[in-house]
């Protein structure tokens, strides 16, 4: 099979990791998948600026539509944020038979229908296990390894910045502000941070989870959501005196046909399994009717792990063009979902 070309939007912490992966497990990728994944060209914001890694400049290009229209390319990868531009690049990408994976969890929690109906219309496939958890594969873990399965509860630790924050000021006493610029440093936040801290990047993880298990159209305005900007070292204290940790938790739960999901500030007592998910880690409980209790745990952002999801997504896509099943896998319909607070 000839090289699979990628065209990749970005090259900042997800985008570099993903060049690494691709360039480092190249020989490992080809004995799976029988061909070489060729990463092409790739978007920038500024071309001259100092990158973490030699790329050859020629493959630098500061217009999207370089990628979205050259024939040439097979996949497209998104791991430049946004969400209007991103949403019509996608779209366009998927409109000329391009495959597509992101980690954008703020354009597939509020537009994933549109452009899951759009891939599916082209026979392409559009993957995102890097939207929610990093790391963790999530999502392939709820649409497949859970396809036998009714679940009615997913609780989890979903957003790696503000759980690095709490553990921090809880371990070592540190303060929100200097936490949340070594999180920034780090790679772990988003490009606006208050997302993060105000659990709206957690509520997007969670609609996508929800929206998964339950097999229900759940919409980021059905989540109630609180985060972790007024939390004091007075208020991680006083948990921990009553044996509690502190944590950002999103809990989504179903009980006969109706829903409800939060993101809140939840004091956890510190024998459960999520108490001691600390630092930059994630952990996602599953519990299903026949399989019962499940937890997922893994480094929940960051340069590698989240690319590595990228990257097993690249894998499947691959396989998929050999089998020609592409854009035909996956729930097909979801149902109306019912909110807890419609019952009253
Ligand atoms: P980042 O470090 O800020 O990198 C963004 C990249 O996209 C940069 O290379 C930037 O170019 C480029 N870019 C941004 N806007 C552009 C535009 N309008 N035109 C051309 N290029 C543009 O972001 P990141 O942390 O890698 O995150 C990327 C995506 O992955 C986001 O959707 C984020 O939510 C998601 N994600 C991140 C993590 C994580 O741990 N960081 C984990 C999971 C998912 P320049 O380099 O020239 O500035
Ligand atoms: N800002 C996000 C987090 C990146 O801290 O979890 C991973 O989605």
């Amino acid at each position: 099979m000839k090289p699979v070309k990628v065209g990749l939007l970005g090259l900042g912490t997800v985008g570099t990791g993903v060049v690494r992966i691709v360039e480092g497990h190249q020989e490992d990728l080809k004995s799976q998948v029988g061909s070489s994944i060729v990463i092409e060209k790739i978007l920038v914001q500024n071309k001259s600026k100092q990158r973490a890694l030699h790329i050859d400049a020629d493959k630098l290009t500061e217009d999207p539509w370089d990628i979205i229209r050259d024939p040439e390319i097979d996949v497209v990868v998104e791991v430049m944020g946004g969400i209007a531009d991103t949403k019509q690049y996608i779209l366009e990408a998927l409109s000329r038979g391009k495959h597509v994976v992101t980690a954008n969890k703020d354009l597939m929690a509020l537009h994933g229908p549109e452009i899951i109906a759009a891939a599916r219309a082209n026979e392409c496939d559009v993957l995102y296990e890097a939207s929610v958890a990093g790391g963790i594969p999530i999502i392939r873990t709820l649409i497949e390894g859970f396809s036998s399965d009714r679940i009615t509860k997913i609780m989890g630790i979903v957003n790696g910045t503000t759980n690095y924050i709490l553990t921090k000021m809880s371990k070592e006493g540190a303060s929100y502000d200097d936490v949340l610029k070594e999180a920034q440093q780090l790679g772990y936040a988003e490009a606006d941070p208050t997302s993060d801290v105000e659990g709206l990047d957690a509520a997007r993880k969670m609609t996508i989870l929800s929206t998964l298990g339950f097999r229900a159209n759940v919409a980021l305005e059905d989540v109630s959501v609180k985060g972790i900007s007024s939390v004091s070292q007075e208020d991680i204290a006083y948990a921990k005196r009553l044996g509690y940790e502190l944590k950002l938790l999103g809990i989504a739960e179903r009980q006969d046909d109706y829903i409800s999901v939060s993101v809140q500030p939840t004091m956890v007592k510190i024998s459960h399994p999520i108490a001691s998910v600390n630092g930059v880690f994630n952990a996602v409980y599953v519990h299903g009717e026949a399989v019962g209790e499940t937890m997922f745990y893994g480094a929940g952002a960051g340069e590698l792990p989240t690319a590595t999801s990228i990257v097993s997504d690249l894998v499947a896509v691959v396989k998929n063009l050999k089998l020609g099943v592409n854009g035909k896998q996956g729930v097909t319909a979801y149902k109306e979902k019912k909110l807890k607070t419609d019952e009253q």
